[in-house]
């Protein structure tokens, strides 16, 4: 039966988080069985939820966007900050009534709170019958017959090997125009503040055959673009025949051709130069002049960068264990403006208030931005995360309203220095991808320039996945407004 692609329902769930939104979709295929899926947390969980709908397609289920016509509730969740785990919480407890009315209904918590919480989560929220960490997702299907059949079930093992490399997603958040492409998973990093190295386990990359066959169906389909993911992509590695590990020859020489982040990028942008490629997140301290320049060479990769930041000052750098400091930032930083030039945008993530960060080191952070001039920030002030090595080390002893206050401050920052970039781009003309309704009118549509920036144009006859030059003629901090040309 051919898919229905009916509403989707997009609501902001965290304070300013990365990627802050819920999402489900409906897709009808004429299973008997419904499932809802709602996302909390990063891009890497929406991607996740797309492999988690399609594990259950498998088994008879299909996607729907109203939860009161669910057999299965999945809430794949986030555990960054206390905040975005306060909000699952309160997610379940409206569900309780839902159960009431209908004990047949199996809910699940999946992704990185049940992967913290374990075995816990079902002593604290009677209502829920699964729990799933996220590389145990092939499991489902057996845990919710089980939960059935009336049996709980918790499945948080953590695996070295699992990419779900051979699971097509189920597009569920898309606009048809772009998609994300898992291209690793976990984090080896151990950032202090961080609690994803334990939610999400050991680094691991993906095959590139995968990911370029992936790519290729996306273009076959009709995506213009793809943000290939990773916690920190600059570390994406691969080697042939066994992953990761070194081939010798007869005489004992190395001749395993290690597939490199740069390698990746170039392999992904060569699938069509229609398709853009972009990618997320990359990590001050491994990011390579070799992917600066695999940039510069291909018109087709976004002259975009997401390289957060965390602080401005090395001492608190040192204490989050960030392994870079603000020279060696400031020099990456200093080698994108000097290979990919002014227009490659540039964003950061911030945290105010970390443990003992004094108001000369939270000056520090406001200065960097100013030295940077990034064009957007998330920024958050400072969430203890129990297990993480900094709960372990260091006091939380920086009061909430100074974090809270510092936080403004550098968002108060951050606002005029998008503001400033975003004037540079005034009278020039810029390519844009055209990726759907405008929310402010109708006439208008919603586009997306090289450097990531929201562009707004007049619709005319355009349509979703249009590319079309226009001049910017305006613009406020977040948004460009522009003209078309031919
Ligand atoms: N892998 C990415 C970050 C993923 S988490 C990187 O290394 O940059 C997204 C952002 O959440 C982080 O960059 C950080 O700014 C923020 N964050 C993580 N843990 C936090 C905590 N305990 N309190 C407040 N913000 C946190
Ligand atoms: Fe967390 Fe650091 Fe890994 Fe990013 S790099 S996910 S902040 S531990
Ligand atoms: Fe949250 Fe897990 Fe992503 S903690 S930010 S959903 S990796």
């Amino acid at each position: 039966m051919e898919n229905l692609i009916k509403d989707i329902a997009i609501i902001p769930v965290d304070d300013t988080a990365a990627c802050d939104f819920k999402v489900t979709q409906e897709e009808n295929t004429g299973k008997s069985k419904k499932l809802y899926i709602e996302s909390y947390g990063c891009q890497m969980n929406f991607s996740d939820s797309e492999i988690v709908a399609s594990i259950m397609k498998e088994s008879g289920f299909d996607t729907t966007s109203s939860f009161e016509n669910a057999d299965v509730i999945f809430l794949n969740t986030c555990s960054i900050r206390d905040k975005a785990e306060q909000t699952v919480r309160k997610r379940l407890q409206q569900f309780n009534q839902l159960k009431a009315s209908n004990p047949e209904l199996t809910i699940g918590v999946l992704g990185c709170m049940a992967e913290r919480l374990k075995e816990k989560l079902l002593e604290e929220e009677q209502l829920v019958d699964v729990v799933v960490g996220p590389d145990a997702y092939r499991d489902l299907p057996n845990l919710v017959q089980r939960a059935e059949d009336g049996i709980k079930g918790v499945n948080t093992f953590l695996s070295r090997e699992e990419t779900y490399a051979d699971i097509a997603p189920v597009r569920l958040n898309s606009n048809g125009v772009s998609a994300f492409i898992s291209i690793m998973r976990g984090c080896d990093n151990m950032c202090s503040f961080c609690v994803v190295p334990f939610t999400r386990g050991r680094e691991r990359s993906r095959d590139p055959h995968s990911i370029i066959a992936e790519a290729r169906t996306l273009v076959e389909k009709g995506y213009k673009e793809v943000t290939l993911l990773g916690q920190n992509v600059d570390s994406y590695k691969w080697s042939p025949e066994e992953n990761n590990k070194a081939r010798l020859n007869k005489k004992g020489e190395d001749i395993t051709q290690l597939i490199t982040f740069a390698k990746l990028l170039e392999m992904v942008a060569l699938v069509s130069p229609h398709l853009r490629v972009r990618f997320s997140t990359s990590h001050p301290k491994d990011i390579t002049d070799e992917v600066l320049y695999t940039m510069k060479r291909y018109p087709n990769i976004c002259k975009y960068i997401h390289l957060p930041v965390q602080s401005g000052n090395s001492r608190v750098l040192d204490l989050m264990n960030r392994t870079y400091d603000r020279e060696w930032y400031l020099e990456r930083v200093q080698k994108i403006r000097e290979i990919l030039g002014d227009e490659c945008g540039i964003s950061s993530d911030m945290i105010t208030g970390f443990c003992s960060e004094t108001e000369e080191e939270h000056h520090d952070t406001l200065s960097l931005m100013d030295q940077v001039c990034f064009d957007f920030s998330y920024m958050f002030y400072y969430s203890e995360r129990p297990g993480t090595l900094a709960a372990k080390k260091y006091p939380d002893d920086v009061p909430l309203e100074i974090k809270k206050r510092r936080l403004q401050e550098i968002i108060e920052k951050q606002h005029l220095l998008s503001m400033k970039r975003n004037q540079l781009d005034i009278g020039k003309v810029q390519e844009i991808l055209i990726e759907g309704p405008s929310k402010r009118s109708e006439v208008q549509l919603k586009g997306r320039n090289s450097a990531n920036k929201v562009v707004i144009v007049p619709k005319e006859d355009l349509k979703p996945g249009d590319y079309v030059n226009v001049r910017i003629l305006d613009c406020s901090s977040a948004t460009l407004f522009g003209e078309l040309l031919n």
